[in-house]
């Protein structure tokens, strides 16, 4: 069969292929992510992978870069429908938001935890670290405006990070008070950069009027001189909001889990309120972001919802993650799982044998490996061994004559010899 370089076809850029060889990794997190929400009784919710383009537009709000042009949107219709537009999910808070109005689910719990791992699409630049499509997971919960809600939440962002072994990343934490602060502050923002318009860089400039709390976000560092004069938010924060934020660094505190106050943290996404935070790892580029949340408040009723629903949740990419991972070498106490007997069989009849000895002892949960190519024997014995086996037998005509064979251990070559029927106990015994 001719491979590869012929083949036409290759992954559409800023996407990529697991391989059957680094998916252990994935499995290693998945695992970690999930044991971890699981253990603070947060449940996983599965929305679809397009939802109406509305959704987003509505929720992540109309000013940020991921509505204004990273979105994957087309028109599905057919002959009879209503859709618009649709749109590969960039994230999944809104979704979630989406589904908890659609299925009432207060009527069921006077809280909804909820955690996901699932695929996102976002129409950006491909580069390390940023893909169009790539992995988060994250947990959302609904229900609660206590800031012990929010320390849960980054309770189990550190957790998932701590178990995989990350432990030098640094949690940034601000407050964006409330509709009426930001409302405030935005106004002050504008009178503080107005004189030095002219100094700005062309995205800063277009912020300006739409968005002028992203314009701390810029890394550009002939702006962040005039960056960091510039008014800070917590100084515009209401009662509230800033009793929350003190509650919050208290429990936070209290957990043992280290923060850092970031004043210009304010996050991409239009729909935060009160607590913002972000994962930062210097041992990323550019992309930094190994994750970040915050409180979503308003989101409920900028879906139409009428009452309010107070949300705290995070997302986390799996890509940058991994990236990580491998640099700080914590994938290395993890082996994929090799076979515990490798049959090699040697004719038709032996073939048939070996086919069905495996297939008793697989269903018995006995991880088992034999030839699917008509090898020689001593190329078995080769496979036998590259894949890593704990045992081997070898299957021939003399074998099947007297339902005897040898079972060879592999790491010191030791052979017992027994009957066909009785490998399972000798297997299960010494595994
Ligand atoms: P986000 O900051 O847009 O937040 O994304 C969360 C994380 O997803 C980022 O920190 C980064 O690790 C990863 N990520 C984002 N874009 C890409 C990309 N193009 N390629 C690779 N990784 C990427 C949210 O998505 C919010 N929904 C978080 C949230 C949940 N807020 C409240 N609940």
């Amino acid at each position: 069969m001719q491979v590869n370089s012929q083949m036409k076809f290759q992954t559409v850029r800023g996407t990529k292929d697991i391989l059957p060889a680094e998916i252990y990794k994935w499995q290693h997190i998945e695992r970690t992510v999930r044991s971890v929400c699981e253990r603070f009784g947060y449940t996983e919710i599965r929305t679809p992978v397009f939802e109406e383009t509305a959704l987003f537009a509505r929720g992540i709000g109309e000013t940020t870069d991921v509505v204004g042009k990273e979105m994957f949107s087309f028109n599905p219709s057919m002959e009879g429908d209503a859709m618009d537009s649709i749109t590969l999910r960039p994230e999944m808070t809104a979704s979630v938001m989406r589904a908890y109005l659609q299925h009432s689910l207060q009527t069921l719990a006077p809280l909804t935890k909820v955690y996901y791992f699932a695929e996102m699409f976002r129409k950006e630049r491909p580069q390390a670290g940023r893909q169009r499509q790539f992995w988060q997971f994250g947990c959302e919960c609904l229900g609660s405006t206590a800031a012990v809600s929010d320390a849960e939440v980054i309770a189990v962002m550190s957790l998932i990070y701590r178990e995989l072994g990350i432990t030098s990343a640094t949690m940034k934490l601000n407050s964006l008070g409330n509709l009426e602060t930001r409302k405030t502050y935005r106004v002050a923002l504008q009178d503080y950069f107005r004189p030095h318009f002219e100094k700005l860089d062309a995205v800063s400039k277009e912020r300006f009027d739409k968005n002028p709390l992203r314009i701390l976000d810029s890394k550009n560092q002939s702006l962040a001189e005039i960056i960091s004069d510039a008014p800070r938010l917590v100084d515009f924060l209401d009662d509230d909001s800033k009793k929350h934020f003190e509650t919050l660094q208290s429990h936070l505190t209290n957990l043992g889990i280290a923060f850092e106050l970031d004043f210009k943290l304010v996050r991409g996404l239009d729909y935060y309120s009160r607590t913002a935070f972000e994962l930062v790892s210097t041992d990323l580029g550019a992309q930094d972001a190994l994750g970040g949340g915050g409180r979503y408040d308003g989101l409920s009723t900028a879906l139409g919802s009428e009452s309010e629903v107070p949300a705290i949740g995070f997302a986390s990419g799996v890509e940058r993650l991994l990236m990580v991972m491998e640099k700080q070498n914590l994938f290395d106490h993890l082996k994929p799982q090799p076979p515990v007997l490798f049959i090699a069989a040697l004719g038709e009849a032996a073939v048939k044998v070996a086919m069905t000895e495996a297939y008793k002892l697989r269903a018995k949960g006995v991880r088992c490996e034999m030839d699917l190519l008509g090898r020689s024997l001593k190329s078995q014995m080769r496979e036998a061994n590259r894949s890593g086996a704990t045992y081997t037998v070898v299957l021939g005509d003399d074998e099947l004559e007297k339902g005897i064979v040898q079972l060879r251990k592999m790491s010191d070559a030791t052979q017992t010899q027994i009957a066909l029927n009785e490998i399972i106990d000798k297997i299960q015994v010494g595994k």
